[in-house]
C-alpha cells in the first residue's frame, strides 16, 4: 500500500493547510453547534450527527439543548423524557449512552467535561471518531476525527486502496490525517474535512473544478476520483416479518405494549407485534381484503390468526390496513398492519390508551409509520 503522505514536505503540508483552512473560513456552514466551543454542545451534536443528516439534526439539537441545557440536567433526566426528545432520530442507544456518560461526568469528573483524549474516550458511547471531534473542536487538540466522509476525502487525496469497510484500514487514515492536520486549528481542520466531504468531495460526481485542495489531490491528478474510497459490500439487512394489531376496545382505546428493557427499541411503545414466517406473511397478505371487514366466529379466529387475534382475546372484526417497512442497520422489518375490534379485555401485557394520549408515549419510527397507516385509514372516506 502506497503512503503518499510520507512524500509531503513540511512546506507541502503548510500550503495544503493554508488553502484548506482559508476555504473553510469562507465557506463554513453556520450551524448551531459552531457558535462556541462548549464541549457539551459539541458532544451532543456529534452524537446526533453520527447516523443522521445535518438538516435533520438542527431542530433536534435546539430542542435537546432547551430540555437539557447542562450535563447535570441530562444526567438527572427521566428516561422517557430523554427518549421523547430523541423520538424519530433512531438508534436510541445513542440517547441512553449520552445519559450514562453524563452520569459518568458527574461522578468521575466532578460535573466538568474532561479535557484529554483518553478521558473523553473513556465516556460511554464515545469512540475514536467522537473523541477526535470533541477534543479538536472544543479543546484544539490535534486529534483526527475519521468518519466515512473523511475517509472518502483522504482516500482520494492519497489514492489509499485500503477497504474502508474494514476496521484494520483505519491505521492508514489515521497516519495520513496525523501528518496533515493543522496543529494550530485542528478543530477547523477536521470540520473543513467534514464540510468538504458533504459538499464537494461527494461519493458520486465530486465537484473537483471548485475543490480548494484539487492541486494536492492524487486521485484528481490521475483522474481516478471515483475509484475511491474502496469499499467492500456490506451484508444485507436480514428480513423479519411481523403482523401488528391495532386493537380497539369499546371505549375506543387502543392497545400499546412496551418493549423489553434491553435490546432493539428498548422501553419504547408499539402496537402488539408478532413475528411470523415469510410464508405465513404472504398467506395473510393474500387472505385479507383491505376493503372489507372480516367477520369471524372465535373458533375460526383461533385457527388462522396471530396470537393477539386469537379466541381468548375475542376479536370479532378485523381487517388489513396496509403494510409498513422499516430498515434498521442490520434488520428489515416487514409489518402487516391489522385493525381489530376487541369485545373483551386482552390477555396480553400492555396499556389501553386513548389516541389523544399517544403523545405521552415514546414511539419509534416503525410505530410512527404504522400510526400513519391507521390515521390515513381513519381519515379516508369509508363509504
Ligand atoms: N458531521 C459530523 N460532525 C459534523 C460537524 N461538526 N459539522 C458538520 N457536519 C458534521
Amino acid at each position: 500500500m502506497s503512503r503518499g503522505w510520507e512524500n509531503w514536505s513540511a512546506s507541502d503540508v503548510e500550503q495544503f493547510q493554508e488553502a484548506f483552512l482559508e476555504w473553510y473560513q469562507q465557506e463554513k456552514r453556520n450551524l448551531p453547534w459552531r457558535y462556541n466551543q462548549d464541549p457539551y454542545r459539541i458532544w451532543i451534536s456529534e452524537i446526533m450527527l453520527q447516523q443522521t443528516r445535518v438538516d435533520t439534526v438542527i431542530d433536534y439539537f435546539y430542542r435537546f439543548m432547551e430540555q437539557f441545557p447542562t450535563i447535570q440536567a441530562l444526567a438527572e433526566a427521566p428516561e422517557d423524557k430523554l427518549l421523547k426528545v430523541w423520538e424519530g432520530l433512531g438508534y436510541y442507544s445513542r440517547a441512553r449512552n449520552l445519559q450514562a456518560a453524563a452520569k459518568q461526568i458527574m461522578e468521575e469528573f466532578g460535573g466538568k467535561f474532561p479535557k484529554t483524549v483518553e478521558e473523553i474516550r473513556s465516556l460511554k458511547g464515545i469512540g475514536p471518531y467522537t473523541a477526535g471531534a470533541i477534543s479538536s473542536i472544543a479543546f484544539e487538540i490535534p486529534e483526527p476525527a475519521i468518519d466515512g466522509n473523511v475517509m472518502r476525502v483522504v482516500s482520494r487525496l492519497f489514492c489509499i486502496e485500503a477497504d474502508i469497510a474494514k476496521a484494520s484500514s483505519r491505521t492508514f487514515f489515521d497516519e495520513a490525517m496525523r501528518k496533515i492536520i493543522s496543529q494550530k486549528q485542528p478543530g477547523d481542520f477536521n470540520q473543513a474535512m467534514m464540510d468538504l466531504g458533504s459538499s464537494i468531495c461527494t461519493p458520486t460526481n465530486p465537484q473537483c473544478e471548485i475543490c480548494p485542495i484539487q492541486q494536492f489531490c492524487q486521485a484528481y491528478r490521475e483522474d481516478r476520483q471515483t475509484d475511491f474510497p474502496v469499499k467492500s459490500k456490506k451484508q444485507k439487512p436480514k428480513d423479519v416479518y411481523y403482523v401488528a394489531g391495532i386493537i380497539e376496545n369499546k371505549e375506543q382505546e387502543i392497545f400499546l405494549q412496551q418493549r423489553p428493557e434491553t435490546g432493539l427499541l428498548a422501553n419504547m411503545w408499539l402496537f402488539p407485534l408478532e413475528e411470523v414466517s415469510v410464508e405465513r406473511f404472504s398467506e395473510l397478505q393474500e387472505q385479507y381484503d383491505p376493503k372489507s371487514w372480516d367477520l369471524f366466529s372465535s373458533s375460526q379466529i383461533a385457527e388462522d390468526s396471530p396470537d393477539f387475534f386469537s379466541a381468548q382475546n375475542i376479536i370479532w372484526q378485523k381487517k388489513v390496513l396496509g403494510e409498513v417497512k422499516h430498515v434498521f442497520s442490520h434488520l428489515r422489518w416487514h409489518i402487516l398492519v391489522f385493525y381489530g375490534r376487541s369485545a373483551a379485555p386482552l390477555t396480553l401485557k400492555g396499556h389501553w390508551v386513548k389516541t389523544n394520549e399517544f403523545s405521552g408515549y415514546v414511539f419509534p419510527k416503525p410505530q410512527q409509520k404504522m400510526l400513519e397507516v391507521f390515521e390515513n385509514y381513519l381519515s379516508d372516506d369509508k363509504d
